[in-house]
């Protein structure tokens, strides 16, 4: 039986497709403070600036590209069993050819009702007001925003994922967003732990010791000697 990969990815793995990450510039992201465009407060003040904010991270899509770590992630299926938890909204890890995928904070590409949260619907172009779910309500971004809970089954698959998980890949996550950043924390002590991202020394890993392999560079080169480590001791 082929082993288990749980691959934990944040903004990092999407950088040097040329999505920008949050915590890198000032707490700032694209020129926006998080709280005036990514919390419900934000969308009940200010719901066309939330709307353009998302769509242009949507609009922003369509010119990026998966990059050589979401591409080599994506490969990993052809000898292990993989599951890909993701902190991001963008879809490049599907794009690469990852086929097992939870978004754990919303997918940009689907948008949903405010009235009904399970009407989610397939979103390509932007989101204007005035656009309505079946029951007759406006639609909003299909991402968790600061303040609202996650889907707890998607966390629960997440959980069973890193316990079952032989081998766990963190990459480009500055681990800092609760409860998502828990999920690696289920991982076994005997699982192998790869963890790629510049400030990889800084950060506040699951387990510790002999089994934990510390990748200080970006995702691309950091992806590409996980593979080759994996494939040189055989696992
Ligand atoms: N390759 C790998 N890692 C990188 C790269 C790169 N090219 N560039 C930056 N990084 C690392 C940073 O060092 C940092 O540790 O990626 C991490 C990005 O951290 P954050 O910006 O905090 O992103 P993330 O962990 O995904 O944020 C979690 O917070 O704002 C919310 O909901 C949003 O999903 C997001 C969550």
């Amino acid at each position: 039986m082929s082993k288990r990969i749980l691959v934990f990815s944040g903004a990092g793995v999407s950088a040097e497709s040329g999505v920008k990450t949050f915590r890198d510039y000032d707490g700032l992201w694209e020129n926006h403070r998080i709280e005036d465009v990514a919390t419900p407060e934000a969308w009940n003040r200010n719901q066309k600036l939330v709307l353009d904010f998302y769509n242009q991270r949507r609009r922003q899509l369509n010119e990026v590209f998966p990059n050589e770590a979401h591409i080599a992630i994506a490969g990993l299926e052809k000898n292990y069993h993989v599951d890909v938890v993701t902190q991001n909204v963008d879809d490049l890890h599907e794009r690469a050819g990852s086929t097992k995928v939870v978004h754990l904070h919303g997918e940009l590409k689907k948008v949903r009702s405010t009235s009904d949260k399970s009407l989610i619907y397939n979103w390509e172009g932007d989101l204007n007001a005035g656009d309505k779910c079946e029951l007759g309500s406006q639609l909003r971004p299909h991402i968790v925003w600061f303040g609202e809970a996650l889907n707890q089954d998607f966390l629960l698959s997440a959980k069973n994922a890193a316990e079952q998980a032989d081998i766990c890949i963190i990459v480009g996550t500055s681990l800092l967003v609760f409860p998502a950043a828990e999920i690696p924390f289920y991982i076994q002590q005997n699982c192998k732990l790869f963890v790629i991202d510049p400030k990889a020394n800084e950060l506040n890993l699951p387990i510790k010791g002999k089994n934990v392999f510390l990748i200080p560079k970006k995702a691309s080169a950091g992806m590409k000697e996980v593979v080759e480590w994996l494939r040189e001791n055989g696992q």
